[in-house]
């Protein structure tokens, strides 16, 4: 089976494109963020996506600005945090300034859920407040739909190409229509073999919007890469897991953001595969056999997140 630096995009509906494949950052903290976004540039990623709380926002933008790769061809992604939900502005010109960019081609919301900037400790707002008893600090006089209404005033700034969301349910995101007026060019989840996200694709690819895939390995470790149905394919097509996995979700239609702090395995990550019907197939219902896995599942106290 042949690979090849994988090159397809999508369109956004913006009428942007997007590249499907980017480098992630989550936990490629301060340096790793620096070298793996180097390594992605060198390799021919188009595509890398950050955010205020992975605190490498100045590593990734200082690779950036170091590769010869104009501006224009690459396609950036930050987030706007939890505590940060009642001044987007002010966060999104922090961002900038740390990435060192003029504008971002994606401003996500990381999560539906407001926290409380004045339960963080030490005046930085980037980190998560928790009250005494150790529960999350939710700011409930506040909303996402308030938050998404001070994103939209964001379009005309400049300073960023497509607004969109994070974490955001079937049903949170018929919350943010019925009362909105921009519908979100993406909305960035956990998507892998073990949480494949059916349901969640179908609804977004009806209503326009684009479906990242986070954690698309299972996240530290890449537990799914251990999985026996996924070494038996790797090996029939003579490709390393990931680079199976990486092809399984470009081929569902939406875009992938591997991560990794290693400059060879983030090479090898661009390269895919066109994987053959049957072991779509196969990968499509993996979870049923082996029951769904959800990685990232912050305690948001009753919040309904994922409902
Ligand atoms: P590392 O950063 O040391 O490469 P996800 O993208 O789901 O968040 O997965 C990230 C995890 O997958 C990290 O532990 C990362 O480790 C690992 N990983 C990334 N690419 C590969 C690869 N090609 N082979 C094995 N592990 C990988």
């Amino acid at each position: 089976m042949s690979l090849q630096k994988d090159q397809r995009s999508l369109k956004l509906n913006t009428g942007a494109e997007i590249p499907a494949l980017g480098l992630g950052t989550w936990q490629s903290r301060g340096d790793a963020g620096y070298i793996s976004t180097k390594a992605a540039l060198e390799a021919g990623y188009m595509h890398v996506d950050t955010a205020a709380i992975y605190k490498n926002e100045d590593q990734v933008g200082r690779a950036i600005r170091e590769s010869n790769v104009p501006r224009e061809k690459l396609f950036v992604t930050t987030k706007l945090w939890c505590t940060q939900q009642r001044e987007p502005a002010k966060a999104l010109d922090e961002s900038l300034q740390k990435l060192g960019l003029d504008y971002v081609d994606l401003y996500l919301m990381h999560w539906p859920v407001p926290m409380d900037p004045k339960a963080c400790k030490d005046g930085d707002v980037l980190q998560i407040p928790e009250l005494p008893s150790g529960e999350r600090a939710i700011d409930k006089d506040w909303d996402f739909v308030r938050t998404w209404e001070g994103m939209e005033k964001l379009l005309d700034t400049g300073k960023v190409r497509a607004i969109g969301v994070s974490n955001f349910s079937i049903s949170n995101l018929e919350t943010l229509f019925a009362k909105c007026k921009v519908v979100p060019a993406c909305n960035q989840v956990e998507v892998h073999p073990l949480l494949p996200q059916h349901e969640l694709l179908e609804f977004c690819q009806k209503k326009g919007i684009v479906l990242e895939a986070y954690s698309p390995l299972g996240s530290t470790n890449a537990p799914i890469l251990q999985d026996e149905l996924i070494k038996e394919l790797a090996e029939k097509h003579n490709v390393q897991p990931a680079q199976l996995v990486i092809s399984w979700h470009l081929q569902r239609g939406y875009v992938v953001l591997p991560k990794s702090s290693n400059p060879d395995r983030v090479a090898s990550n661009l390269q895919t595969l066109r994987v053959p019907d049957e072991d779509m197939e196969a990968l499509n219902t993996l979870s049923k056999k082996r029951g769904e896995m959800r990685v990232v599942n912050p305690k948001f106290g009753d919040f309904p997140l994922f409902k």
